[in-house]
């Protein structure tokens, strides 16, 4: 079935009684108890009790916390840290106003899940909001009521370090994504204890960073504002979302942050969002650098004017908005606006009645990082796994094989697989992929360990860029003596937790230091190598794909990574992932994605007939290395019987695609069955592929699902170039098969 991912539920966060209840608060509010309100401040203490008055950044973020003049915090996790600062706020303020508690819950608080690119892996939209769900019942028990999560940039170019961080390369998938990720934040009820405000960020467009390089500048088209960048936005605006983050980018000249046609016209306007906007850490202030304001007041007014609501760490709120207000320059109904949308989601969690419900230590000892928890990330982690090549059949491994020599300094690595932006997460606690083979295999089975190469020194340090110290190569030896051994290699290769995330652009998205240089002097001395590649992105390294003929695509992987990973190693789960985002050759072709247009003059054949004047390049074919929604199984499907209900269809039908998927190996397996479309002649060119619908299924040895999706005039909507969204009536073709490569094909006539 294909999911609707637009339902009509703009109002869902409006409720009459609590709007009253806040016309009556913000008729005795003052001036600068609604400003306050839209102040949002770090914390940079660790409250465990009162607060140190002896320093004075600590002290003045107190005297304002005490009068009111703060909305909400930030970093401050922790039942007894948020309790402390709340009872401030509540029994200080005149009117005792509960704060907002956000946190970068992005994969987990501290039982950490597969980065969100690694889950969206997955596909497995159920799982995914499951694995949400968990993080907010534990940042819920530590005093967290707001997470800013999930980020749904849709990203093409893997340089940008933030492609960790969201679903991929495509729309749809991002907006389905997206949608299960703040169902299980946000759950059914905000005022349940252990719900929380999800965030849709970055509005809008700060994953066509120019060049991959984080906070730069971003030039796309309307028509890539609207039918790839905004869709995941407007699916979650419509469904419920609580809050939005606007981007540090800028577009068409406007920083986001000053963006009133994104803010207001659109999202708050025409899509009916009823949360509040907060801007991205000092964003407002950066309107500075962009030369797009004076100083910091003409900042504060060009943010509150295009419905900015709260300022996260400008301070510009603070310093400038009463003045504007008396001096009449912002009308104090812009103001009370922004004030009642940041009051209604406090009254729709629940915070009026009780500003301490979330910190809770008991429910925190109880919940944060319980067993239940590791064994829900273990799930996800393991099917957020994309195993890119099985070619000699190597993988499943016995658990009774003899030996096994794991090689590489990210296989004993504890830290590397919780990835960057890990909330809470306790440093080096991940299970290493060492210690999952371990456990995983019998007592018979020697598991050898050599790290072989070094890699990054990490410092611990979130501020500053890693260290790559030389590696003089005197790890080699003994790992290929491992290596030789051995029955079968296992060789972890890849990035660092903090060599991805944000800040951490890189030019150069290869293995670092001499990685691949050992797998090759592995193989020379045993074939049998299954390469076990963790990153946080996806990397260039044309010599390992073609090099290696097993391949797991691991990410990040949590907590549980290397019980994940051996799940998967020794065929207790058959791998189901399936990438979300292309794999290049080569660092030249980036962006590379498969939604693309066709040029004037597309690639017709193969790339090596030698012909000049077609749309290529003289030294690399076009394809990636590995194509969007790739991944293979221990199993095969087969698909057969393809079928549409009608091929000529009228604009109000709603007519189904059917296919037959039979699994023809030997063991169960998951398959996600895609179904793409292509407009072929319309009046703003269609990409040649649009991904429209997806349904992951497991399917027993030997048997045969059937597969339906509906498709109505919906599913061929676009933005067009007047500015319309409209289905226009023509030719279309509809795909279906197991990755964006391999498609069936059947023609489709729209009528009006
Ligand atoms: C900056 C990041 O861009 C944003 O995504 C994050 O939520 C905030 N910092 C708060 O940590």
């Amino acid at each position: 079935m294909l999911t609707p991912i637009v339902s009509n539920a703009q109002n869902v966060l409006i409720k009459p009684e609590i709007e009253k209840q806040i016309d009556d608060l913000l008729s005795r509010m003052t001036l600068e108890e609604k400003v306050g309100q839209l102040n949002q401040h770090s914390g940079s203490w660790d409250v465990t009790g009162p607060i140190p008055e002896d320093n004075e950044y600590v002290a003045e973020r107190a005297r304002l916390l005490k009068n009111g003049g703060v909305g909400s915090l930030l970093n401050v996790t922790g039942a007894e840290a948020t309790y402390a600062a709340q009872k401030l706020a509540v029994e200080n303020s005149r009117l005792g106003i509960p704060l907002l508690f956000g946190f970068d819950v992005i994969h987990g608080y501290k039982t950490i899940f597969p980065i969100p690119l690694g889950e969206a892996a997955s596909w497995d939209l159920d799982m995914i909001r499951k694995s949400a769900r968990t993080a907010a019942i534990e940042a819920s028990a530590a005093g967290i009521n707001w997470t800013f999560a999930p980020m749904v940039d849709v990203g093409r170019d893997p340089r940008w370090g933030r492609v960790m961080e969201g679903a991929g390369e495509d729309p749809y998938l991002g907006s389905q994504v997206g949608l299960a990720r703040m169902r299980g934040f946000q759950g059914n009820d905000l005022s349940e204890v252990n719900t929380i405000l999800a965030t849709a960020k970055h509005l809008a467009g700060y994953g066509f960073s120019e060049g991959g390089r984080d906070y730069n500048t971003v030039d796309f088209s309307r028509r890539t504002l609207h039918n790839i960048v905004l869709p995941p936005f407007k699916t979650l605006a419509e469904n419920g979302l609580a809050t939005v983050m606007n981007s540090f980018n800028d577009l068409n000249g406007i920083p986001a942050s000053g963006d009133r046609y994104l803010q207001t016209t659109l999202l708050k306007e025409k899509w009916g969002f009823n949360g509040f906007i907060v801007s991205d850490w000092g964003s407002i202030r950066q309107m500075i650098n962009h030369g797009y304001s004076k100083d910091l007041e003409q900042s504060a007014l060009h943010a509150i004017t295009s419905g900015n609501d709260m300022d996260m760490e400008s301070e510009a709120y603070q310093r400038h908005l009463v003045d504007l207000v008396e001096s009449g320059e912002v009308d104090v109904a812009v103001l009370d606006e922004s004030v009642r949308r940041i009051l209604r989601t406090k009254f729709l969690l629940g915070l009026f009645d009780d500003p301490y419900k979330y910190s809770d230590p008991e429910r925190e000892e109880k919940l944060v990082y319980s067993d239940e928890h590791r064994t829900i990330a273990r799930d996800v982690a393991k099917r957020s796994i994309v195993l890119l090549k099985n070619e000699k059949n190597i993988l499943p491994l016995s658990k009774e094989i003899s030996s096994i020599a794991v090689v590489g300094h990210l296989a004993a690595d504890k830290d590397a697989p919780l990835g960057n932006w890990r909330g809470r997460g306790e440093p080096n606690s991940a299970v290493s992929l060492l210690e999952g083979i371990k456990a995983a295999v019998s007592n018979n089975t020697k598991v050898n360990y050599t790290e072989g190469y070094t890699l990054a020194a990490n410092n611990g340090s979130f501020a500053f860029a890693l260290e790559y110290p030389e590696d003089d190569g005197s790890g080699f030896e003994a790992a290929i003596e491992n290596a030789k051994n051995s029955d079968v290699v296992v060789m972890a290769v890849g990035e660092e937790a903090l060599q991805s995330g944000e800040g951490r652009s890189l030019v150069d998205i290869s293995l670092k230091g001499r990685q691949l240089e050992l797998f090759k002097l592995i193989r020379e001395v045993n074939e049998n190598i299954v390469v076990v590649l963790m990153a946080g992105r996806p990397m260039i390294e044309p010599e390992l794909y073609e090099g290696a003929s097993t391949i797991l695509n691991t990410w990040h992987l949590g907590t549980e990574a290397g019980n994940a990973i051996a799940d998967v190693l020794f065929g207790d789960y058959n791998p189901s992932g399936k990438l979300p985002m292309s794999i290049p050759r080569a660092i030249g072709q980036i962006p590379v994605y498969y939604n693309h247009v066709s040029p004037g003059r597309p690639q017709t054949g193969p790339g090596d007939d030698g012909a000049v004047f077609w749309s290529h390049y003289n030294d690399e074919v076009n394809s990636p290395q590995f194509v969007f929604g790739y991944g293979l199984s221990y199993t095969d499907f087969e698909y057969s019987n393809f079928e549409l209900s009608k091929n000529l269809m009228n604009m109000d039908e709603t007519i189904t695609a059917r296919v037959d998927v039979t699994n023809t190996g030997e063991v169960p397996g998951e398959e996600v069955v895609q179904l793409y479309i292509r407009d072929h002649f319309a009046s703003s060119m269609r990409p040649v592929k649009e991904l429209k619908g997806f349904e992951k299924v497991l399917i027993n040895a030997g048997e045969t699902k059937t597969i339906t999706f509906k498709l109505d005039k919906k599913t061929f909507e676009f933005y067009a170039a007047d500015g319309t969204w409209k289905t226009e009536p023509g030719m279309f073709s509809i795909m279906v098969g197991t990755n964006s490569n391999d498609v069936q094909t059947l023609e489709l006539n729209i009528e009006r």
